[in-house]
């Protein structure tokens, strides 16, 4: 069978990169975590001062240092994907608090987009491929063969990212933690370019009484018989 493009998108923090890393694992295809991507640029703005104050990203400063931005995943253990920015892991990096506050006030940065997005339908060519993001299914590839739509209540999603934080080593405020996870959302949801919304054929999944099996066997069912 040939292999499918699956657009797996939806709120912060419910468990995409999770379930896409174990769905490509499964069918034996590529992963790509696209919000990594969104975070990379974001973390090389905050290190090179394009972003001065907690509301202001120099724009020009950031979008004349694109083209000099490599951005490349690669295994280092079976089934993860790890980010590397002009050649050195910035895994650990990307997924602290002061990226996530500004991840998405350089998301919605056009240039920047549109440079992601030309990378990430690149990444494609001809191996079957799970993409995890905000706008997968409705931009980067409207004809993509399935897509995933994940929601959750707040609260949830806040609980499982404090949880991934804490278990990274981090100490974040669980506060902090609903806040940005909510935040983030609704500027996602807001911004003019390519804003997170569902695809009208995305199928719809609510995790929050779901954990990562019983998530995981929901997506399985929507598989094609012979793949
Ligand atoms: O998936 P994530 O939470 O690591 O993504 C971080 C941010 O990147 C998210 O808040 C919005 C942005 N993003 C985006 O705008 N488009 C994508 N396809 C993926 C992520």
């Amino acid at each position: 069978m040939q292999k499918m493009i699956i657009a797996i998108d939806g709120l912060a923090a419910t468990g995409k990169s999770t379930q896409a890393k174990r769905l490509a694992t499964y069918l034996k295809y590529r992963y790509i975590d696209s919000g990594a991507m969104y975070r990379a640029v974001t973390w090389f703005a905050l290190q090179n001062n394009c972003c001065a104050s907690p509301k202001q990203c120099d724009v020009n400063a950031l979008i004349a240092h694109l083209p000099a931005l490599q951005i490349t995943f690669k295994t280092i253990e079976k089934g993860s994907s790890t980010l590397f920015l002009n050649g050195e892991n910035r895994e650990k990096e990307i997924r602290g608090m002061e990226v996530s506050q500004w991840v998405s006030t350089v998301a919605a940065i056009p240039e920047v987009r549109t440079f992601l997005v030309d990378q990430q339908r690149s990444m494609v060519q001809m191996q079957g491929i799970v993409m995890d993001g905000r706008d997968i299914g409705t931009v980067v590839f409207p004809n993509a063969d399935l897509k995933f739509f994940f929601t959750a209540q707040p609260k949830v999603r806040a609980q499982r990212r404090y949880d991934e934080l804490r278990a990274a080593g981090q100490n974040p405020e669980y506060k902090v933690v609903l806040q940005n996870v909510t935040e983030r959302d609704r500027l996602d949801s807001t911004r003019a370019i390519a804003p997170l919304v569902k695809a009208p054929d995305a199928i719809e999944i609510d995790v929050s009484d779901l954990d990562l099996e019983a998530t995981f066997q929901r997506l399985l069912t929507h598989l094609p018989k012979n793949h």
